[in-house]
């Protein structure tokens, strides 16, 4: 395993301002915890018969520590071997993982700087580390990648004899759709590390030194053939790619790096690797914010993707795909370059559907849904990065009462045209097509459609 000491030099990547994250319910709970805590130790200041901070921590971490790699494993036991999901067991179990795998961080020796350091990079959101432990306990997300690299691991050794090679880019701090699955190989030896090398890729030097602990707790070393600290777009690979697993996004595809990450190694890994998520899908829809932002949920529906109600309930209309991202697509290049510091990758031209008379307002949402690998999927609500994305700036059938830059006024009928942003914070950008006439001369696209 290389990296191994956090004295090695990291890339020093320029600090930058980002704009405020929208928290996923995890990290909210998270930060309902600190301050928790926090209100803890003011009391404990003024309560001398409890013990201190330090002293209880110590304890707990050290019984956690002593068996990450067990709890590790025992979470991919229930996950692996039930098809259908009992929520609260396999809740729980990730939240243990989470306390387990966190202990770990919070005793490994990062300087507090690089653990808050945010930034905007060439391609996206790079979020704190800080901000990024709690996505171990996103149990739909983590359920249907363990599952689904684990059967692409299985598959791909079935059509090999040589060891495989699979690259995790922008891992963060715990490798959270990976590391529990290898801590399962490694107690019942179903795949061993003559068969499986990994290696780990995030940018944030604190993610890497959290990695190179968690993996010297858990004693993975021997499944790890990298930890590598570096822009995922500019890793060149040292042996040939066999399995990419990448989850680097928020909702809509939004912020971070995925499209530029996954267009990278589609061009660095071997032919026939897999690539997971094997297809994800945007599609625009229009919908009212009421109903499908409180109603659908009321009475007590938890808000994941099995409780969505279905059109006509619901008050949807479809408009159509946006952009699918599968294999195919990320082979291809019709990014539209504006000028240096500026592309645009066109999308599908669809057009705005006759509204009936309820649709007050109608909101133009983003709905993403994931294919990780074979049947695992995430649907819509089943995690953070699928929740329905609203634009906000699109007005459809009205005018705004207060007008805001930016807001695009449009009427049933008219086509919108949709393109993603590749630089900044990359995202969907929509517009009012250009008519046929004006669209060529225009904007030179080579293909309308994706
Ligand atoms: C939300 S966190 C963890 C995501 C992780 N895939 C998971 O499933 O939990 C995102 C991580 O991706 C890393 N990251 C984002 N963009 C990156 C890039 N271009 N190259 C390398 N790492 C990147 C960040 O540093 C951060 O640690």
């Amino acid at each position: 395993m290389s990296n191994q000491n956090f004295s090695q030099n990291f890339p020093d990547y320029q600090q930058d301002s980002a704009e405020p994250l929208i928290a996923p319910d995890a990290m909210n709970d998270t930060l309902r915890q600190q301050l928790e805590r926090i209100a803890g130790q003011s009391k404990a200041k003024t309560d001398n018969t409890l013990p201190t901070k330090t002293e209880s921590t110590t304890v707990t971490k050290s019984l956690k520590t002593q068996t990450l790699s067990h709890i590790l494993q025992s979470g991919v036991d229930i996950i692996l071997s039930h098809s259908n999901i009992d929520k609260p067991l396999l809740q729980s179990k990730l939240d243990t993982m989470y306390e387990g795998l966190n202990s770990v961080y919070e005793q490994a020796d990062i300087p507090s700087s690089l653990r808050t350091r945010q930034f905007i990079s060439k391609h996206g959101l790079i979020m704190s580390t800080n901000h990024c432990v709690t996505t171990q306990r996103d149990l739909f997300r983590v359920r249907s990648f363990i599952r689904g690299v684990h059967h692409a691991i299985k598959k791909k050794l079935s059509q090999t004899d040589n060891k495989i090679h699979l690259v995790y880019p922008a891992c963060g701090p715990f490798a959270p759709l990976l590391l529990p699955l290898l801590a399962h190989y490694q107690h019942n030896g179903e795949v061993s590390p003559e068969q499986l090398n990994v290696t780990l890729i995030d940018i944030q030097p604190a993610a890497v030194a959290s990695l190179q602990a968690v993996i010297r707790a858990t004693h993975l070393q021997s499944f790890i053939h990298k930890i590598v600290c570096i822009d995922a777009c500019d890793y060149q690979p040292d042996i040939p790619i066999d399995i990419i697993v990448l989850e680097a996004m928020q909702h809509g595809v939004s912020r971070e790096a995925f499209i530029p990450i996954a267009r990278h190694f589609a061009n660095v890994m071997k032919p026939d690797a897999f690539f997971l998520p094997e297809k994800v899908s945007v599609r625009a829809v229009i919908g009212v914010g009421q109903r499908e932002f409180v109603e659908q949920w009321q009475n007590q529906r938890p808000v994941e993707g099995g409780n969505m109600l279905t059109p006509p309930n619901i008050h949807r209309i479809e408009m159509g795909e946006v952009l699918a991202i599968t294999p195919q697509f990320l082979q291809l290049n019709q990014d539209l370059i504006l000028d240096e510091h500026t592309r645009l990758l066109p999308c599908a031209e669809l057009c705005i559907p006759t509204l009936i008379d309820e649709q007050d307002k109608p909101l133009l949402l983003l709905c993403t849904t994931i294919n990780v690998y074979g049947e695992d999927t995430l649907n819509e609500y089943d995690s953070g990065i699928t929740h329905p994305l609203p634009d906000m700036q699109v007005c459809i059938n009205f005018k705004p009462k207060d007008a805001k830059p930016g807001d695009l006024l449009v009427n049933s009928g008219d086509r919108l045209k949709f393109y993603y942003r590749l630089n900044g914070l990359p995202g969907f950008m929509t517009t009012l097509a250009a008519s046929p006439s004006a669209k060529n001369s225009k904007l030179g696209v080579e293909n309308e459609r994706i």
